[in-house]
């Protein structure tokens, strides 16, 4: 039998259906409330709000379980790769051979930009931040294909797909090349995916980068571990600006901006600062700690919590594994690790920590490995968006293909009641 939710409002009860996920996650479905009841639910920062029923992600914070279309992170970070897992998470399945071929094949054929677009990088300042050149581009490449800007035609999808998932790797190389002055290197097309971002990132107009196979595979990791996380910051936004029907490129520029802030995909970058600060301070760690728990000093100790986990966060674990690996491989000691390694221990003997599941994330140690392997630190958010792009695609899929009204969340309003519009003369 169907559950049912009772509730009781000034002396009535109303009956709400309980919706259950595959996973016996449970929801009350309150879609008719306001008509029903003139009541609506407020939940500041949507941390009971489940705003939408998505087959491509599950994570349980409290158990620290994450998986794509049901298959654990741990088995896919060991087993797979990047491309692999982006057509598990868009298409819903592990690509056969022959599918995997196709779509590395279709990736290839599409990760040039259009020529015309070389202006567009010029028009940037030097030093502009690679994300905001990340989001204008993907937006700005969306005017060279005028078929994407009619949301009712499903039969382009998959090259639209393509063309995304490509060209926001080329459009990340050439941002970082333009914000070090540094000419552009187009994409080799004998090259896998993630070499091929080394070889666009590093190379000389007249001398190859020499990809290191261990830095390759690390990265291909990174971008794995990022491919989709369900209704974060960023995939909600994507959702939001898909449920406009706009088109698939604007959709991941806003997902772009949303994941560009501190306490999202922005986390990376600011835990590397923070390591670096205390490192310049001479400080082990603890005098950060402390500072972190003072709600007076401003500061968060960057790469520790999370909204959902509250439990160690799978993708962690996976990347401090990695992390410790390359370092031997890379003959690399960075005396950051060993700050980060020590924070982590004092954090998780801490009360302050411990009392509100305050663990790692996936941010902790994934720039101390990108460091390693040359990536300026404000790439590493772009990094972060090259991963995410499988998952906002599957969102924007989903949203199109089960298309629901136009995402409109309601409000409590505070502000001032009927106020008097005063002439400016007037006016004190
Ligand atoms: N350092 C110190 N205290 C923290 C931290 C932290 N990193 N994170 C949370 N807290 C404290 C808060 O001050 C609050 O304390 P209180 O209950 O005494 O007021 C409590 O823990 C709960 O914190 P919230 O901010 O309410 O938790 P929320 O779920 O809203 O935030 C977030 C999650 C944004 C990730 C937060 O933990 C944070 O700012 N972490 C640092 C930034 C970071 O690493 N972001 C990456 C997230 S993962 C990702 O996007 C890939």
């Amino acid at each position: 039998m169907d559950k049912i939710a009772e509730l009781s409002l000034e002396g009535k009860t109303f009956r709400l259906p309980v919706v259950e996920g595959s996973e016996q996650e449970r929801a009350i479905d309150i879609s008719a409330l306001r008509n029903d009841t003139g009541y609506i639910t407020l939940d500041d920062g949507y941390a009971n709000t489940g705003s939408c029923q998505s087959k491509v992600t599950f994570i349980d914070g409290e158990k620290g379980i994450l998986r794509y279309r049901g298959i654990p992170i741990e088995e896919l970070a060991e087993k797979s790769t990047f491309i692999e897992v982006a057509h598990l998470i868009i298409f819903g399945k592990l690509p056969t051979s022959a599918e995997l071929r196709r779509f590395s094949d279709l990736l290839t054929d599409n990760e040039l930009l259009n020529e015309a677009m070389k202006h567009h990088f010029e028009g940037f300042p030097t030093h502009a931040h690679p994300m905001a050149i990340l989001s204008s581009m993907i937006n700005a490449a969306s005017c060279f294909y005028p078929e994407l800007l009619d949301p009712d035609r499903k039969d382009t999808f998959v090259v639209q797909t393509a063309r995304l998932l490509s060209q926001v790797r080329t459009i990340a190389a050439f941002a970082y090349r333009k914000s070090r002055g540094l000419p552009i290197i187009y994409p080799k097309p004998e090259l896998k995916y993630t070499a091929n971002f080394l070889h666009m990132m590093h190379s000389l107009p007249y001398r190859d980068y020499e990809i290191k196979p261990e830095a390759a595979r690390a990265l291909d990791l990174i971008f794995l571990l990022h491919a989709d996380h369900e209704q974060n910051c960023s995939t909600a936004t994507v959702r939001m600006v898909a449920s406009s029907r706009a088109n698939l490129f604007a959709s991941a520029a806003a997902g772009v901006c949303a994941l560009w802030g501190p306490l999202h995909g922005g986390a990376n970058q600011a835990v590397l600062e923070m390591l670096e600060r205390i490192h310049a301070d001479g400080d082990d760690g603890s005098r950060f700690i402390a500072a972190a728990k003072d709600k007076n000093s401003g500061k968060r100790l960057m790469g520790f919590g999370h909204r959902v986990y509250k439990n160690y966060d799978p993708r962690a674990k996976i990347i401090k594994r990695t992390c410790d690996e390359l370092l031997v491989k890379l003959n690399v000691s960075d005396p950051l690790l060993d700050i980060a390694k020590h924070l982590e221990e004092a954090a998780l003997r801490d009360s302050y920590f411990v009392e509100r599941k305050l663990y790692p994330n996936v941010d902790f140690y994934s720039g101390i490995i990108m460091r390693a392997i040359g990536i300026p630190i404000e790439m590493f958010t772009v990094i972060f968006a090259i991963g995410r792009m499988p998952g906002w695609i599957a969102n924007y899929k989903e949203v199109m293909e089960a298309p629901t009204r136009i995402y409109r969340p309601r409000q409590v309003y505070t502000g001032p009641t009927l106020n008097a519009y005063v002439p400016l003369k007037e006016r004190k």
